[in-house]
């Protein structure tokens, strides 16, 4: 009995001290969603689960190994049991509740992170190789930063033209894959102000590792004072426009593997490429004409530059309007 009361003590005591000291290592970042609060305290549990589990197996080990041991003069084997039906019901009914309890919280932890506010503002995301584009239609905006208003709910309608690709902003702590062929949503409430990057956590290329873009949470004023802007930043000219040019090719990602200042990401530099000589990888030289620069972004298989691996980018199926804009905007890349 003693020794019981001994190992319960010890227990609790090292319990205490390995949760403090895991809760003081910060393990997770700010939690900036609604969906955060129930997710930590679940996490939080599990922490204290982990904790005390660690020290019931650790404590009477230790124990037994010092206070047990064959001591000076001591001769022989030590007493053999076989069979206690009364400890072998304790450890069965023990865990089985623990499980049907920790089942019931992950349930509710579930439905709690999936509330649906009918609410909602909508943005369509769209992941692609590497780069995300989120569009407003409600307000009829295209960009490549994720602004949100604080306190209000947002569902993330999500789709991608190529591969699996996963959205994962940390500090939101909740997690979608965006997969071909279907729409995925989810629905996150931002309670943080502050700035965060959304990652890709699907290895989905060569560039995968660079496929971040910024989350910005403000308040419902400067969200509205955002929307004008970026309303405001769409030219409404007529014919090829370096500006929309420009505008386009952020929002399709060209940037994540074309520079504009002669350094090379993954496919060749845009500057100074326009009416250049381009090598091909079967030998032959072209010119950087507006044919064969329309012909690269619809189908970028047509004519490997030397030195680059065929396959490497995705065909953008784009209006001969918006080809001609973002060949404008090629062409100030001397
Ligand atoms: Cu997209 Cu990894």
């Amino acid at each position: 009995m003693r020794h019981i009361l001994i190992n319960l003590f010890l227990i609790i005591i090292l319990s205490v001290l390995v949760y403090m000291g895991l809760d003081a290592v910060g393990l997770l970042p700010v939690g900036a969603s609604a969906q955060a609060e129930t997710i930590d305290w679940l996490f939080n549990i599990e922490l204290i689960a982990i904790a005390f589990l660690f020290s019931l197996i650790v404590v009477p080990t230790a124990y037994s190994l010092v206070v047990f041991r064959r001591k000076k003069g001591e001769e022989g084997e030590g007493e053999h049991f076989s069979g206690n039906t009364k400890l072998e019901i304790i450890w069965t009914a023990i865990p089985l509740l623990a499980v049907v309890v920790l089942a019931y919280m992950g349930a509710w932890s579930l439905g709690d992170a999936l509330r649906v506010d009918p609410q909602a503002m909508v943005v369509e995301v769209t992941a692609f190789q590497w780069a995300w584009k989120f569009d407003y239609p409600d307000y009829g905006i295209t960009t490549n930063e994720l602004y949100l208003p604080v306190d209000k709910q947002v569902e993330l309608k999500m789709e991608s033209p190529d591969v699996i690709h996963s959205f994962w902003v940390p500090e939101f702590r909740i997690k979608q894959d965006v997969v071909p062929g279907q729409v995925n949503i989810l629905r996150l409430t931002p309670i943080e102000l502050g700035a965060y990057t959304v990652r890709c956590s699907e290895l989905c290329g060569i560039s995968h590792s660079y496929m971040n873009a910024p989350v910005v949470v403000v308040t419902e004023e400067d969200f509205q004072a955002w929307v004008e802007q970026k309303k405001a930043e769409i030219p409404d000219t007529v014919g090829p426009d370096a500006n929309r040019g420009e505008l386009i090719v952020e929002q399709n990602g060209c940037f994540a593997c074309h520079s504009v200042d002669g350094s090379i990401i993954v496919g060749p530099s845009w500057s100074g490429l326009y009416g250049s000589d381009v090598e091909l990888a079967d030998g032959t030289v072209v010119t950087a004409d507006d044919a064969f620069l329309k012909e690269s972004i619809m189908d970028p298989n047509a004519k490997i530059v030397a030195g680059y691996p065929a396959n490497a980018m995705p065909s953008y199926s784009l209006s001969d309007e918006e080809i001609a804009d973002i060949i404008e905007f090629i062409k100030t890349l001397q």
